[in-house]
């Protein structure tokens, strides 16, 4: 029997009606949630990634802007709009999106965002919150993962998850949620050896390395959850995951899809953070 898709549009629109009722609520207090986005160099994924965040937050509710920089902008300069959105009470959320062009440092660059507004959880302070079990803001796309979970009733409890990808915006982040949650957890990364021996032990297997394919049918364990946080094209030009779909699908439990997965999920929770931080205002 094919698996059960998880529809991260559909759940996105359970989501997002709940935010922009908490929005209009924030608003009705004088305290419009607003998200800064900022976009230095001009990638085409990029760009479009930001417009959608910038599009969700007018969807529903939430004050936003975008600042679009060209890629020779000195890390100075970028450092100093930081500096001036860390101290502007309209700002509750600060997004840069990455990759950065080399010539700035994003480490510097996360570390200057202030901890509270710090909505994609990456600062080393949130980041070492969400390791000790305190998390004040969970990176979003791990965050939208455990929702989808969440909105399948899995019993996370106990289950073997393996995160396929160790980045500090996806696996590392994603295997301290599903932790807390109580799985047991395997991370793998690009050195691993033998990766079906590990992903055939999960229940819970959820892929983020931005390789097509990198997951087939037989590396699934049958009626396992398989999560693909991957965004890649295919030869056709495509947009398709890291997982297999086409034959995964029929070993799997539950599947995501690309696109209409996790992607909207992403999106969604970044809302989700922004209005946590404007409510803690
Ligand atoms: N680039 C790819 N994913 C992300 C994300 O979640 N946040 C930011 N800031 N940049 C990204």
């Amino acid at each position: 029997m094919p698996a059960q898709l998880i529809d991260g549009n559909l759940l996105s629109q359970q989501l997002r009606a709940e935010v922009a009722k908490r929005a209009a609520a924030l608003t009705a207090q004088g305290k419009q949630p607003g998200l800064a986005v900022i976009l230095v160099g001009d990638s085409p994924a990029s760009q479009v990634y930001v417009r959608n965040k910038v599009k969700a937050c007018q969807d529903n509710g939430l004050h936003s802007v975008l600042e679009k920089y060209e890629a020779s902008m000195t890390e100075a300069e970028l450092l100093a709009r930081i500096d001036a959105l860390n101290s502007d009470p309209k700002i509750n959320g600060i997004l840069v999106q990455l990759p950065l062009p080399a010539h700035i440092d994003a480490h510097k660059v996360i570390e200057a965002i202030a901890p509270e507004k710090d909505v994609d959880g990456f600062h080393v302070s949130n980041a070492g919150l969400l390791m000790t079990g305190q998390p004040l803001f969970r990176p979003c796309t791990p965050y939208g993962v455990m929702k989808m979970l969440e909105s399948i009733d899995y019993p996370v409890r106990g289950a073997n998850a393996v995160v396929v990808g160790a980045s500090n915006i996806v696996g590392k982040p994603q295997a301290m949620l599903l932790l807390q949650a109580g799985a047991t957890v395997t991370i793998c990364n690009s050195k691993t050896r033998d990766l079906g021996h590990h992903t055939r032990q999960a229940d819970i297997l959820v892929v983020a390395t931005g390789k097509r394919n990198i997951v087939t049918a037989d590396m699934v364990k049958p009626g396992a959850v398989v999560i693909d946080v991957g965004m890649n094209r295919d030869d056709n030009g495509k947009l398709c995951g890291d997982v297999d779909f086409a034959n995964a699908k029929d070993v799997a439990g539950w599947i995501t899809p690309v696109p209409g997965g996790v992607g909207p999920m992403t999106i969604t929770m970044l809302l989700v953070n922004t209005i946590e931080a404007a409510e803690r205002c």
